[in-house]
């Protein structure tokens, strides 16, 4: 029997994958499952797997390395998705491709498998980062081969001797770990449609959020984040606090209409309160310690880091170039930055870099001015010298025409 490793998350679809590949496949399974966080069924995928045929399930607890290596990397980026999306699911399916690709070496499989639909973003992710890491290895997606009802899969498993008292469909389809939780489906397909309270899970909304605000200091090394309140603290503990504190105060929902790269659009819900403020209180760090140009290129280069982590190019020797840019960027961004937690809104409200570019002494409008407003008179002289050149040469005569462009006459 050949050996395949499949990407198990103890759920409906990839439990009856282990049967469907062994069946119809003849396959022997080995069910991996890849702890990021936050799943509901990980107490239960050792069972469920045996249960469900699998030759064994190995369970590998890969939170601490997915924010070190994936989550926090594109923190100091400033990688989040249209602006909105911070990349909790794009950012896992790389690590979880590793994690496959190595698993199946170990287990001498000859290939490997996971549960995606062919209408989404996660199984370009997928085989485009097992592909890359070995091109030898065959990949299966039971789900996208043959997309089987949710009934029709309880009956089927049934069918085979399986029988697992399945929880009723919930009313989304959620994707969740350490970085953030996502719902889409359902209700939530109609973007009039307010998302209705069960579509979030993490966070209170911000009416029910308490009426006093809370006050958090990040101090951030090299644009990483390291402490919470003066004290030193583990990545994976700190966006789990985050994640606790920013959801008490309702931080952190998203509401968007996002661009899948297999052109499809779709409405999407996102809880990522830890994410939000840790992006949010970088950004203001960057506002201190980098200049406008680097601010300004940097910006578009966290778009397109953003982009390559979407559309599943991690492995890539672009994503090593824009890693070696970001860290080069990130040399001097350190400091603290304290952030207002309140009904809904992570606050930037203070500031402090030991190699800050803020001058007080540069801004005041008190005493102690070091700034020579005189030397602004020849600045300007330079600053201004085309454009009054041109007025003089090319515009004359245009200009009173270009003002009526501007501000239409009402005899006009
Ligand atoms: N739209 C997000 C993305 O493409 C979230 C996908 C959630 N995945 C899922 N299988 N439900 O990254």
């Amino acid at each position: 029997m050949p050996k395949l490793v499949l990407a198990y998350s103890g759920g409906l679809d990839t439990t009856t994958a282990i049967k469907w590949l062994t069946i119809e496949r003849g396959y022997e399974v080995v069910a991996l499952n890849i702890d990021l966080g936050k799943s509901r069924e990980q107490p239960v995928v050792e069972s469920r797997g045996i249960a469900a045929g699998a030759s064994k399930v190995r369970v590998i607890d890969a939170r601490e390395d997915f924010i070190r290596y994936f989550a926090f990397p594109a923190l100091a980026a400033g990688a989040v998705y249209q602006d909105a999306y911070p990349l909790a699911t794009a950012l896992a399916r790389p690590l979880m491709a590793k994690l496959l690709v190595d698993v199946a070496h170990d287990e001498g499989a000859t290939a490997v498998a996971h549960g995606c639909t062919g209408k989404g973003n996660d199984q370009v992710r997928f085989d485009v980062g097992i592909q890359t890491l070995d091109p030898a290895l065959q990949i299966v997606a039971p789900t996208r081969e043959n997309a089987m009802a949710r009934d029709f899969q309880i009956e089927y498993l049934k069918q085979h001797g399986v029988d697992i008292p399945w929880a009723a469909k919930g009313p989304f389809s959620i994707d969740e770990n350490v970085w953030g939780r996502s719902a889409e489906a359902g209700v939530l397909e109609d973007p009039w449609q307010e998302p209705p309270a069960e579509a979030y899970e993490w966070t209170r909304s911000p009416e029910d959020a308490p009426s006093e605000p809370a006050y958090l200091e990040i101090g951030y090394q090299h644009g990483l984040p390291v402490t919470l309140d003066g004290a030193e603290i583990a990545p994976l503990a700190l966006v789990d606090r985050l994640n606790e504190l920013g959801g008490i105060h309702g931080v952190g929902r998203i509401d968007h209409i996002e661009d899948r790269l297999v052109g499809i659009k779709s409405r999407e819900i996102y809880e990522a309160p830890a994410a939000v403020i840790l992006h949010t209180a970088h950004r203001a760090l960057e506002g201190m310690t980098l200049t406008k140009q680097q601010i300004k290129l940097k910006k578009h280069v966290a778009q397109e880091y953003a982009e390559l982590i979407y559309n599943g190019l991690w492995f890539s020797a672009h994503h090593q170039d824009i890693a070696a840019y970001v860290a080069s960027t990130q040399r001097h961004v350190s400091g603290t930055i304290r952030v207002r937690l309140h009904r809904g809104h992570a606050a930037v409200v203070g500031r402090q870099a030991p190699e800050s570019l803020y001058d007080r002494a540069l801004a005041t409008y008190d005493r102690g001015d070091t700034y020579d407003q005189s030397a602004a008179v020849g600045f300007i002289n330079i600053w201004g010298l085309q454009t009054r050149v041109q007025a003089r040469k090319q515009l004359l005569g245009e200009l009173p025409e270009a003002l009526k462009i501007a501000m239409p006459r009402e005899d006009a």
